[in-house]
């Protein structure tokens, strides 16, 4: 019943992931990149009713893009398609497996909860206008000193963020920070795997003043580089910042799975 989804999928698939959420869906935009990454599971009685993606990183599991047709929930489906990725982690002896679910999808949540998930954190999802300014003043390089945050943003996965990942992050000036108060702001650049010209960031905000120095610096950048989006991802709360929009809210949950 659950197989490695093929390219031909795409039609049968596609059928149920139109209006998926109020702002539609964005299976159409990744079918083809997951279809060549890889673990990309589907569902099927006769054809295709659910999918979901995988990530296997040595570390943890990353599972994304759980959708079942309408006509079939509640059937236990998105549970087995979970299970399915947890058994193959196993196998593989990733201890953890995550996913990202958005604050206010209860069904999602509940399944999550069933299935033995915990929120470990909650983030929230601004995008940003890109202006030209030249108001900001930031610095290239290694802003980690201690406390280096466990993961960051990669194409909307929550990857590990080791001292490899960190080390070729700033080879490529991918991290930015502003430190002019002894709380820095700290940002991580890159850009979608999956969606044209668009930036994700991720931002671990300090002071006020410095998370304002990033957000004009990267601003500038966008306007420079020509991004259709920038997407910046978050802890922290913002509300006064001009052409910054708070758009959705998301737990990150995980799992232990030995
Ligand atoms: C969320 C979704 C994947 C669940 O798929 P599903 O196959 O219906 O889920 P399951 O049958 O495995 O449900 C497992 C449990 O989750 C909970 N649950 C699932 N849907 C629920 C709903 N609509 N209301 C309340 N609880 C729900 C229940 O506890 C359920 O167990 P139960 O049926 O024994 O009570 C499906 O509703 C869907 O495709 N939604 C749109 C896309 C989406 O939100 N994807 C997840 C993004 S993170």
């Amino acid at each position: 019943m659950i197989r490695e989804a093929i390219s031909s999928d795409k039609f049968e698939v596609l059928k149920f992931c139109q209006n998926t959420f109020s702002w539609g869906d964005y299976i159409k935009e990744v079918w083809d990149h997951w279809i060549s990454e890889g673990d990309l599971f589907v569902v099927e009685k006769n054809q295709p009713i659910g999918i979901c993606h995988a990530v296997f990183y040595p570390t943890q599991a990353w599972i994304e893009g759980i959708r079942i047709n309408p006509d079939f929930r509640r059937q236990s489906l998105a549970s087995k398609l979970v299970k399915n990725v947890e058994s193959i982690s196993k196998q593989k002896g990733i201890p953890i497996s995550l996913m990202l679910i958005d604050t206010e999808n209860e069904p999602s949540l509940l399944m999550a909860k069933q299935l033995g998930y915990k929120i470990s954190e909650t983030w929230k999802f601004y995008s940003l206008q890109s202006q030209k300014n030249n108001d900001f003043e930031i610095s290239l390089g290694n802003p980690f000193q201690k406390n280096k945050p466990t993961h960051y943003v990669k194409s909307w996965r929550w990857v590990p963020l080791n001292e490899k990942e960190i080390s070729l992050l700033i080879s490529q000036n991918n991290i930015v920070y502003s430190d002019t108060t002894n709380n820095k702001s700290v940002a991580i650049l890159g850009e979608s795997e999956h969606f044209d010209n668009t930036l994700i960031v991720t931002l671990f905000a300090g002071s006020e003043s410095d998370t304002k120095n990033i957000l004009l610096f990267l601003q500038n950048f966008g306007a420079e580089k020509q991004y259709k989006r920038i997407q910046i991802l978050s802890k922290e709360s913002f509300s006064n910042f001009n052409n910054l929009e708070h758009r959705l809210t998301f737990h990150l949950v995980q799992k232990l799975l030995s």
